[in-house]
């Protein structure tokens, strides 16, 4: 699933429902460089993550991998990206951490929302 939003900071992409557990969902958001493609994922334990959603190694969709609690598993070719850093795993080039957080609004109808500050 893909969304454009915009805002100056923090853009709300998704509700945490949309994200199943252990799932992760590409977006495009709109930040100060322009859009950005962003995967956030949504951790067994509750934590969300979101990274850049093109695979620097040949632009595989990181948001379609497999996750553990830090790790994203590339679904083309295997390679790996630490969640946390950034940093791969596999010896491939970095993908960006994007600021990522959920609100709870008591009055949106669908639950905590996710918002997300693309990096520079
Ligand atoms: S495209 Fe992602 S590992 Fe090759």
């Amino acid at each position: 699933m893909t969304a454009t939003t915009t805002a100056a900071a923090g853009v709300r992409v998704a509700a945490l429902a949309d994200i199943p557990p252990g799932e992760g969902r590409a977006y495009v958001v709109e930040g100060a460089a322009g859009p950005t493609q962003v995967a956030v994922f949504h951790h067994r334990d509750g934590r969300v993550s979101a990274v850049d959603a093109v695979c620097p190694h040949s632009g595989g969709p990181l948001a379609d991998g497999q996750i553990d609690s830090c790790v994203v598993v590339c679904p083309l070719h295997l390679n790996t990206w630490d969640l946390r850093t950034g940093a791969s795993t596999s010896g491939q080039a970095p993908v960006r951490v994007h600021g990522v957080v959920v609100i709870d609004t008591p009055d949106a109808p669908d639950g905590p929302q996710v918002h997300v500050t693309p990096a520079p």
